[in-house]
C-alpha cells in the first residue's frame, strides 16, 4: 500500500526551515513539499489571492496522497489557516504563527522586535495573537521585499537591507522573533546587524503539535522518510537550494 504523505508548502524555499524541524520528530515519515515560487512572494498579496492561491495548493497536495497539511508560511497561515479548515474539515492542518508568546513565556520583559511580512502584521490573527500577550515593550517591523531577496540568496542586498531597516533597532532590543519562516535563514546576517540577541520562532513548537494531532488521529507512520520536491516553476535551483537547507548540519 502506499504510504500516507505529509504535506507541506509555502510561498518558496523558506518553509524549509520548518520541515527541517519536522524531520527531528518525526524521521519516519514521508513528505511533499510544495515550494510555490510562482507566487512568491505572498507578503504582499490580497487576502482573496492567498485564500486561491492556498486552496488549489492544497487540493495538489490531497490529490497526492497527503493525510495531514503544514502551512509553512506566516503569510498564508495567517490568513488562509481559518478558511481552509472549515473547508477541509477531514484532513489536519497545522499552521505555524510568530513565535510571540514564546516571548510572553520565556522573556517578557525584554524589548522585542518582531521581524514579519506585512501581510503577517497586518492581519487579524497577528493582531489577536499581539494583544493577548503584548509586553508593551515591542516594535513590529513589516519586512517589505525580504522574504523576496532572501528567496533569491542575494546575499549583498540581504546586508543592505538589514542595515537600512533593522539597523535602528541597534542596541535597542533583545528579543527578535523571526515571524517568516524565510527569516532563520538570516539569522547570522541580523546577528551581524543587532549583536547578541535571542531568537524566537515557531517552528519546533509546530513539529511537536504536528506529531501530537497524528498522534491523537492514529496517522503516525513508519515510513522511510522520503521527501520529494515540487517547485511551481520547475527550478532546479530551488530544488538545490532547498535540500542545502535541509541537510545543512544545524
Ligand atoms: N515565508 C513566508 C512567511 O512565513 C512568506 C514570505 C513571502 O512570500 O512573502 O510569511
Amino acid at each position: 500500500m502506499e504510504s500516507k504523505k505529509i504535506g507541506i508548502f509555502d510561498s518558496g524555499i523558506g518553509g524549509a526551515t520548518v520541515l527541517k524541524e519536522i524531520i527531528k520528530v518525526l524521521p519516519k515519515e514521508d513528505y511533499i513539499y510544495y515550494s510555490d515560487s510562482i507566487n512568491n512572494p505572498y507578503g504582499d498579496k490580497e487576502d482573496e489571492t492567498i485564500l486561491q492561491i492556498c486552496d488549489e495548493i492544497m487540493q495538489k497536495l490531497i490529490n497526492q496522497n497527503c493525510k495531514s497539511i503544514v502551512i509553512a508560511c506566516n503569510t498564508a497561515s495567517a490568513k488562509s489557516a481559518t478558511y481552509l479548515r472549515n473547508k477541509y474539515r477531514q484532513i489536519p492542518i497545522i499552521a505555524i504563527e510568530p513565535a510571540y508568546k514564546m516571548v510572553y513565556d520565556y522573556a517578557y520583559n525584554e524589548p522585542t522586535l518582531v521581524m514579519a511580512t506585512k501581510g503577517t502584521i497586518e492581519s487579524e490573527k497577528f493582531n489577536i495573537l499581539y494583544r493577548k500577550y503584548d509586553n508593551h515593550k515591542t516594535y513590529l517591523e513589516p519586512c517589505v521585499g525580504l522574504a523576496d531577496i532572501i528567496e533569491r540568496n542575494d546575499l549583498k542586498s540581504i546586508q543592505k537591507y538589514l542595515e537600512e531597516h533593522i539597523g535602528k533597532y541597534r542596541g535597542k532590543v533583545k528579543n527578535i522573533v523571526l515571524g517568516c519562516t524565510h527569516y532563520p535563514l538570516i539569522q547570522k546576517e541580523i546577528e551581524e546587524i543587532l549583536g547578541n540577541v535571542n531568537f524566537f520562532q515557531g517552528a519546533k513548537n509546530l513539529a511537536k503539535h504536528l506529531k501530537d494531532v497524528l498522534e491523537q488521529r492514529n496517522l503516525l507512520e513508519q515510513n522511510e522518510g522520503k521527501i520529494q520536491f515540487i517547485d511551481s516553476q520547475g527550478l532546479e535551483i530551488k530544488e538545490k537550494r532547498f535540500f542545502d537547507i535541509i541537510n545543512r548540519n544545524q
